[in-house]
């Protein structure tokens, strides 16, 4: 049975008294694997803030896990929460070996210290970063890795812990062709395993979205356009009104392409 992960009521952000979320309503369950889309500045990474426990709303209610926000412990929420994205990989010393990083997420930090690393946590970390196509890696400094290589690690990095809800932030952002491919593959196998958690991917392009995916959200100023699975929240009506230009979507087995019309 699935449960619901994500539930927010009316959830509005204000920040220096300009209104960044202003009352979304929106919900995932286990078995969704949502993309969210718009364009920049429209509050898609406070959206995912909040799904990840690390903001609260300043109005309405956000539960994460059936917990709600405000009267829950987060410490004890974050480390079922998988969360990859710019701004954690630049807390990621750049000589941290590729283990490291990916172990210490065991421990809900950044930069290993004096923590005792169990035998099970260091096997469950290789298995890990083989899954993510870093077999080989594991005694690198994080720093020598190229972009799609680090992207990887940091993704290996946010399912180390089993979580329940995977938060990825624009995780191909930067990468060539080739490693945006490979990791949008993996990215697709991943979401198709039954095992694996809901999952939530912010990304700008619709090319991005690995197959398997089942819903998207589409956010503009803060609010939402269209939200729901794919083939009905994902059209060139919904990405013309979100963008604000007019957008052609085409799909070919299971990916997406989108340019101005
Ligand atoms: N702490 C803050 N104080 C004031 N404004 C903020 C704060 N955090 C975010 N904002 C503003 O809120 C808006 C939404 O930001 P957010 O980072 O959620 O957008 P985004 O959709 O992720 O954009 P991008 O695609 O560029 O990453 C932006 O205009 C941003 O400048
Ligand atoms: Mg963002």
């Amino acid at each position: 049975m699935a449960s619901t992960v994500l539930q927010f009521r009316d959830v509005s952000v204000v920040r220096d008294g300009n209104s960044i979320l202003d009352g979304v309503n929106w919900s995932v369950a286990s078995d969704e694997r949502w993309v969210v889309l718009g364009p920049n500045g429209a509050g898609k990474t406070t959206l995912l803030q909040i799904a990840a426990a690390a903001m609260h709303p300043t109005k309405g209610e956000a539960s994460v896990l059936e917990e709600k926000l405000g009267k829950t412990d987060v410490f004890e929420l974050r480390p079922m929460i998988g969360f990859a994205s710019t701004a954690m990989a630049r807390k990621i010393p750049r000589n941290e070996t590729v283990i490291d990083t990916v172990l210490t997420a065991a421990y809900s930090v950044t930069g290993r210290w004096n923590e005792e690393y169990e035998e099970i946590d260091t096997r469950r970390a290789q298995r890990v970063l083989s899954e993510w196509g870093l077999e080989g890696f594991a005694d690198r400094r994080f720093g020598s890795l190229s972009d799609g290589e680090q992207k990887r690690v940091q993704i290996a990095r946010s399912v180390m812990t089993d979580p329940e809800l995977l938060l990825l932030d624009e995780p191909a952002a930067s990468l060539d062709l080739g490693a945006r491919e490979e990791l949008v593959g993996l990215l697709g196998g991943y979401a198709a395993s039954a095992a694996s958690p809901a999952i939530v991917m912010v990304t700008h392009h619709v090319e991005e979205i690995p197959k398997g995916f089942t819903h998207a959200l589409l956010l503009a100023k803060g609010g939402i356009v269209a939200a729901g699975p794919l083939a009905e929240a994902l059209t060139s009506e919904t990405l013309t009104e979100a963008f604000g230009i007019p957008i052609e979507l085409t799909e070919s087995n299971g990916r997406f392409a989108a340019r101005a019309n």
